[in-house]
């Protein structure tokens, strides 16, 4: 009796929250993206000419396959500051990100009202359980996510031409993707309904839905962005089928579709083998539980940190140069909560 008044309690205490909580001003908007998934142009619909933005705040200090193994440490820091800049001490993201984020705090401390939300895009956070690990509620609840994906066999047509970029690799691309959906489950846990799922392949037949979508997740007027996405929509003959299917080569799209990473990201986000039409899975199927197996692949993907963490740990002393500066950096984050 009493455990069921204390559950009717606080489902009560919940429903009252989230009332209040819905009516806070929106102070910042979070693209997750891997790249390659049109994260400029979300950018820029949400930007309307005139929000501030940061732009890839890791790229250059984060590469390759450090990506999925970034340590937990410092990609938590650099969300706090990200979230807060206060709260920056220099080394968590590039140089000129850190001096917009200093003018924006600026900015903010200097004028009467809140500021209009900022916009952040990052490519190097694909372990989504991130945000609920670094940031308070109370920065997710006043902040909206818009998470991208799409077909891997896209993705990799897109970064194909690039070769000299850190994440030139099949491999990696994989492991960046199953992170992101896989991970997504974690997103919604904290974030609930402030978080947009941008399906590339669904979004860019009409881009007008999608940035009525944006608009209203921000609680703005439902065409703020209207204007703007009408002028960039392709014709759908353009859009399909993909342009991969011309510009991948068969061994690729085999090792893609072999891959043990992109197969469970392909079959969580409902992309098919040996076609190019999707079945893609609802926004509620992709936040929902993973599977048995699902679970071992984020595990496995995620024990590649961990396994980072544990070397730097037990061997300190005779690192690589990379994993030193890694490692000097994890420490330093440290110091604070040991003190
Ligand atoms: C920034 O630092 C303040 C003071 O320590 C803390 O209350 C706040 O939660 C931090 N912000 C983030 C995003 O972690
Ligand atoms: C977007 O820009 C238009 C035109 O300047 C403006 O009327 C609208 O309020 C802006 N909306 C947001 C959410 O920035
Ligand atoms: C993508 O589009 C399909 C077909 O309209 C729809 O059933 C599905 O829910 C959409 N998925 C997402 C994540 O937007």
């Amino acid at each position: 009796m009493r455990l069921l008044l204390l559950l009717h309690l606080s489902l009560s205490i919940a429903v009252h929250l989230r009332g209040t909580l819905e009516t806070e001003p929106v102070k910042l908007v979070h693209v997750l993206s891997m790249g390659r998934e049109a994260s400029c142009w979300v950018m820029d619909l949400l930007k309307n000419t005139s929000h501030a933005s940061i732009f890839e705040p890791l790229g250059g200090l984060v590469e390759g396959s450090q990506i999925p193994r970034h340590s937990q440490s410092s990609t938590d820091a650099a969300l706090q500051c990200l979230y807060d800049c206060h709260n920056c001490t220099g080394s968590e993201v590039r140089k000129d990100s850190l001096e917009e984020l200093q003018q924006f705090c600026q900015d903010a401390d200097d004028s009467e009202s809140s500021l209009p939300y900022l916009v952040v895009k990052t490519t190097r956070i694909v372990d989504h359980a991130a945000i609920s690990r670094a940031l308070p509620q109370s920065y997710v609840d006043s902040s909206r996510f818009i998470v991208l994906l799409r077909d891997p066999r896209g993705v990799w047509a897109s970064t194909k031409p690039y070769t000299s970029w850190a994440i030139h690799h099949i491999d990696l691309v994989c492991q960046l993707l199953a992170l992101q959906a896989l991970s997504l489950p974690d997103l919604a846990a904290v974030a609930g309904n402030r978080v947009l799922l941008g399906v590339y392949e669904n979004w860019t037949e009409d881009t007008v839905s999608f940035a009525q979508d944006a608009a209203r997740l921000l609680g703005v007027d439902a065409d703020s962005f209207a204007d703007f996405a009408k002028a960039s929509q392709r014709p759908s003959e353009e859009l399909m089928p993909p342009s991969w299917v011309n510009t991948l080569e068969a061994s690729e799209i085999e090792e893609i579709e072999t891959n043990a990473n992109c197969q469970s990201y392909m079959a969580r986000v409902g992309y098919t083998t040996k076609s190019w039409k999707s079945a893609l899975k609802s926004p509620s199927e992709l936040f929902g539980p993973l599977s048995e197996p699902e679970k071992l692949r984020l595990a496995e993907l995620r024990s590649l940190q961990a396994a980072l963490t544990q070397t730097l740990t037990d061997q300190a002393t005779e690192l690589p140069e990379p994993w030193k500066l890694e490692f000097q950096r994890s420490r330093a984050n440290r110091v604070p909560s040991a003190s």
